[in-house]
């Protein structure tokens, strides 16, 4: 039986103290629930507001990319500095440590390969196994203006409802096809589609004329991808431009695991997303710990 005695005299209600309710940090995300907003403060950091992403889920329909041979060897001593793995549940129930700390973001949507149309993806996880597999949120690609754009729309509006039914935020990921224009114009359609029908945050590409409009006009949370490999410097302006123009981070995968030195890479990103340091100071960084290294 639990000692109860002199429990009265021991309470101490405040009783003058209000409590308080405090907004939630992330942008458009106040009036989640409990578990998508815990979810999501597992991406995010709730000190700087950004997230450094990790982005290794090329392979659903590329295969084994470059720097993606063997993420036993190359991704996982990067594990520790990303905020977030985003990545397939294959890599994931295969590769990655289930004593792993790192919030996950699973890709959802596949079906394609490099062989055939994109754009021609389905859902192609259960929302059973993001469960089962304690994700942050899931990812499901959107190809506005694509062959199969309204599928694609579909496939991200069913993500977006399963999910709100167990608590796990959507990913929407806006593809450009091969022909596509990548310009402010198209990027505030896509993203600001994918809002409107319920994505939780939002990852784009960056653009050097207007993504202030693009983050301007999307009122959930932005995270741009890295694209194709830049070089470091160039890499690390386009992160901060972004952030200084209203990203909430990077969703980044081949200028980290495909640079010369990955660690010190991710190290530099980080330092240009949470401690708003200037892409020549991260590049002074990378070239210190890339030297320290070899
Ligand atoms: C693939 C993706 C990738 O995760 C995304 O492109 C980010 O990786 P990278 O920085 O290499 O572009 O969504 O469809």
């Amino acid at each position: 039986m639990p000692d109860i005695e002199g429990t009265n005299e021991a309470k101490q209600y405040y009783t003058e103290i209000p409590q308080t309710s405090k907004c939630y940090f992330l942008k458009g995300s106040n009036s989640l629930d409990w578990g998508m907003k815990n979810r999501l403060g597992r991406i995010f950091n709730p000190t700087s507001g950004n997230t450094v992403m990790l982005a290794i889920d090329h392979g659903y329909f590329q295969g084994p990319t470059t720097g993606l041979e063997r993420i036993d060897i190359n991704i996982l001593p990067l594990v520790p500095y990303a905020d977030t793995l985003m990545l397939t549940r294959g890599i994931l129930r295969s590769i990655i440590p289930p004593d792993t700390q790192k919030s996950i973001v699973l890709r959802v949507s596949g079906g394609t390969s490099i062989l055939k149309e994109l754009s021609n993806e389905s859902l192609a996880v259960d929302i059973e196994d993001a469960v089962r597999l304690n994700v942050s949120a899931m990812a499901v690609q959107v190809f506005i203006g694509g062959e199969y754009e309204k599928d694609t729309i579909i496939n991200m509006t069913k993500t977006v409802d399963m999910g709100i039914r167990y608590g796990i935020p959507t990913l929407a990921v806006t593809a450009v096809g091969k022909d596509m224009v990548r310009d402010a114009k198209y990027f505030r359609l896509a993203t600001r589609i994918c809002a409107e029908l319920g994505a939780h945050y939002i990852k784009t590409y960056y653009v050097s004329e207007g993504f202030e409009t693009i983050a301007a006009s999307c009122p959930v949370p932005i995270v741009i991808a890295g694209g194709k490999k830049i070089p470091e410097l160039d890499a690390l302006k386009m992160a901060y431009r972004s952030i200084q123009e209203g990203a909430a981070g990077v969703d980044m995968g081949r200028n980290i695991f495909q640079s010369d030195s990955p660690i010190a890479m991710i190290h530099a990103v980080r330092a240009v997303v949470h401690d708003n340091e200037t892409p020549e100071t991260a590049f002074e960084l990378y070239k210190t710990l890339k030297n320290k290294k070899s």
